[in-house]
């Protein structure tokens, strides 16, 4: 087979280091629609649930019961089951049905007929619907702080600076489990540095977690996984009414659980039962709200891979963000575990939840290096920063998060890893040296860190476990070592737990340590003008990236004292000899100087000058004042040469060989990249000049195109172009004296 150049190279794309496969129902590799997903169903005798999605209750599995004794609203359940599907689709979509509403009908729907409502949208409508059923009016952002090493002044550094990107919650967890309560500690230090009232977690093993929770050293909790059928849910050890009474025993002790699902687990661990993902999902989330959790975090999360692996796959899973939405759970909607090698299809993917807003549109964001995360690696990650904000910038979308500038960055970063620093000194915990401390403020990565005694660490970390020594201690620890604003608000973090507010549904914490939640910030979106908008103050933070110019600094280099020498002597008359016309802009020596790549105005003259010279003829310098348009300039300039030709140059360097006779907007030749051009460029322009003039045989001065040249370039074109017109007058073409003597 002939190989195709352009084959060969579409198959080295990132998109095509990915896993494409077909669907095979039976194994669970299908996202929606798998022949074994049933119809929806249900029948209630004597205020109980007698089948459930065509299943009767003597077939029950434990999410069967599950979810017919605790998940379904039953008052609600006769008119949803018998509201037509499409009719509930349209309602998503339909801005004058308020949410309330939809929440009131959806919570009388089998895990079935949630599908089926999803079945008739497609990703612009559930988009929408997102948008509308999200529970938080605020949308927000969540980071994933970790690091290889684990090291905890680098832990506290990056958490502090994520906290002060705007993330709401930042979450860590271990590579060794020994290090959970150093790493969760490192963590609550540095967020509660940056910003006060951000929730931090530590996702470890689930009775460790709730021990980490207990001392205080943690705020929420999401890693309570649930499954879609009862062979992962065993193989999980747990069961939903298990998984209920973990969430119990953390929110009794004043902490934000959220459980964790999402499509692929079941086909992943072999349990799928020939279902589709959706349906499965669909399953996960009713358990979800029947346990009484207020929220959960999915959109596949570190299954992601998988559906994106099938048709469908990415649609699925914007899908079952919805249905949590739908059924008035918060939502942390995943982007979070790597999921694609190509950017264009990463970014793509993740507009699916940034354009309409979740309660955390990333469920993790991976506020380190890659590398250095410890779940998996991060879809985005810290070099992406600037992307993120650029997408919020470009959209007016709030995404969460918030440019900062290096100063910024490094001073927080050095107050967390001090902080921490303070805290293991006055608990007794092995010393982090100064340069430590710096080198965490400092560093890409922990490879750049000091190694430190990891059997200490771990044995310390051991015994601080146990110990009576609890987030009081490590808020004493802050206050004798000056570090008054982290102590107080660790302090609160502590006293917010026993208020227990930020349990509430979509809960976060303001900048003025607020809770922010769907009771208090309920999303109340019902169309244009409506529901969430950037606010003033918001957008002005969102414009306000670090890499932002002011216009003038574009053009700064182009202006100066007038060139010396060139002098205005008075108004041009048409020649007559076989002369050149070298026909300039409105500024040009005079309100600009240079070109804009910086080439001065006199070099460039003298490089024109010097190539008509080289051909024996002489050519005349004019200034054209009533257009700054180059086409026009050169035609202006033809008018007047006494051989037809002349060449047309504004300020910032664009250039035209035009001819008596040639419309105006034709050329013999145009240079219309300026930023390329050389004082090389400019002297074979004059030659060629020369050579028209002389009647003979001509090839065109070689171009440089540089296709980026207009990107990286257009503010200042524009700036200059604006600049040049400023000085459009309506006064005929000035003749012009220029000192200069033919270097030949
Ligand atoms: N379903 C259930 N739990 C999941 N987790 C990740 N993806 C899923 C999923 N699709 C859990 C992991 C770990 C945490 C990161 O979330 O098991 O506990
Ligand atoms: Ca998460």
């Amino acid at each position: 087979m002939p190989i195709s150049r352009r084959f060969q190279l579409l198959e080295k794309r990132e998109v095509n280091r990915e896993t494409f496969v077909e669907p095979w129902p039976e194994a669970g590799l299908i996202v929606a629609d798998s022949p074994a997903d049933p119809q929806p169903s249900l029948r209630i005798e004597a205020g109980r649930v007698t089948e459930l999605d065509g299943r009767p209750r003597d077939q029950f599995d434990i999410l069967d019961t599950f979810i017919a004794d605790h998940s379904l609203d039953l008052a609600a359940a006769e008119i949803a089951m018998a509201t037509p599907s499409i009719d509930i689709a349209r309602m998503l979509v339909d801005i004058n049905v308020p949410r309330a509403e939809i929440l009131h009908l959806v919570a009388g729907c089998t895990p079935a007929k949630l599908v089926d409502i999803i079945r008739h949208m497609n990703v612009l409508e559930m988009m929408m619907g997102l948008g509308k059923m999200r529970a938080r009016r605020t949308p927000a952002n969540q980071a994933h702080v970790t690091n290889r090493r684990e090291h905890p002044a680098l832990l506290a550094a990056d958490a502090a600076e994520a906290a002060l990107r705007g993330f709401a919650e930042i979450e860590t967890t271990v590579g060794v489990a020994r290090y959970a309560p150093f790493n969760a500690l490192a963590i609550l230090i540095g967020s509660q540095t940056g910003r006060g009232g951000v929730l931090t977690q530590c996702a470890v093993e689930e009775s460790l977690g709730l021990e980490l929770a207990m001392k205080g050293l943690t705020t929420y909790a999401e890693t309570l996984s649930i499954y879609g059928t009862e062979g992962t849910f065993v193989d999980g050890d747990d069961t939903p009414w298990s998984k209920a009474f973990l969430s119990a025993a953390y929110a009794s002790r004043g902490v934000k659980i959220r459980f964790t699902s999402g499509t692929g687990s079941e086909a992943l661990m072999g349990h799928a039962q020939g279902c589709s993902m959706l349906y499965l999902e669909a399953r996960c989330l009713l358990v979800t709200r029947g346990a009484g959790s207020q929220g959960v975090q999915n959109g596949s999360i570190s299954c992601i891979a998988l559906p994106e692996s099938l048709p469908g796959g990415v649609r699925a899973v914007l899908a079952e963000n919805l249905l949590a939405t739908m059924l008035g759970l918060e939502v942390a909607s995943g982007n979070d575990a790597l999921a694609s090698h190509s950017d264009i299809r990463k970014a793509a993917k993740l507009m699916l939840q940034f354009i309409p807003g979740t309660d955390f549109i990333t469920s993790g964001y991976s506020a380190m290096p890659r590398r250095e995360n410890l779940f998996g690696g991060g879809n985005f990650d810290a070099d992406d920063f600037d992307d993120y904000n650029v997408l919020q910038r470009d959209m007016q979308v709030d995404g969460g998060n918030r440019p900062i500038s290096e100063q910024e960055a490094l001073a927080i970063r050095t107050e967390a890893a001090r902080a921490i620093q303070a805290v293991y000194t006055e608990l007794g915990f092995p010393a982090i040296t100064d340069d430590e401390v710096e080198a965490a403020v400092l560093a890409h990565g922990s490879e750049e860190m000091p190694s430190r005694n990891v059997v200490a660490d771990l044995a310390a970390a051991d015994k601080f476990l146990p110990s009576e020594q609890n987030i009081l201690s490590v808020v004493r620890a802050l206050q004798i070592r000056g570090f008054e604003k982290v102590a107080a608000n660790l302090l609160e973090m502590g006293r917010q737990r026993v208020a227990g507010d930020y349990l509430q549904t979509s809960a976060i914490f303001d900048r003025n340590f607020k809770v922010q939640s769907a009771i208090n910030d309920v999303n109340d979106y019902s169309g244009p003008g409506s529901g969430y908008r950037v606010s003033a103050e918001r957008w002005q933070e969102i414009q306000n990236l670090p890499q932002v110019k002011s216009p003038r600094d574009f053009i700064a280099d182009q202006i100066g004292e007038p060139c010396a020498r060139l002098a205005e002597l008075g108004p041009a008359r048409p020649g007559v000899s076989p002369e050149i016309i070298v026909a300039v802009g409105p500024a040009f020596g005079t309100e600009l100087i240079r070109t804009i790549n910086g080439l001065d105005h006199e070099e460039v003259l003298a490089a024109i000058l010097t190539g008509v010279a080289s051909q024996g003829l002489v050519a005349r310098v004019v200034k054209i004042y009533r257009t700054s348009d180059c086409a026009a300039i050169g035609y202006i300039g033809a008018q007047l040469s006494g051989s037809g030709i002349a060449i047309g140059l504004q300020s910032r360097g664009t250039t035209i060989i035009h001819k008596r006779g040639l419309a105006r907007l034709s050329n013999l030749e145009l240079f219309p990249q300026s930023p390329s051009m050389t004082l090389e460029t400019y002297q074979a322009i004059g030659v060629n000049a020369a050579r028209y003039a002389l009647g003979m045989v001509t090839t065109p001065v070689p171009v440089q195109v540089d296709n980026w040249a207009r990107l990286r370039l257009i503010v200042k074109t524009a700036l200059l172009h604006r600049h040049e017109t400023e000085q459009v007058q309506d006064q005929p073409p000035m003749e012009m004296r220029f000192d200069w003597e033919p270097d030949l």
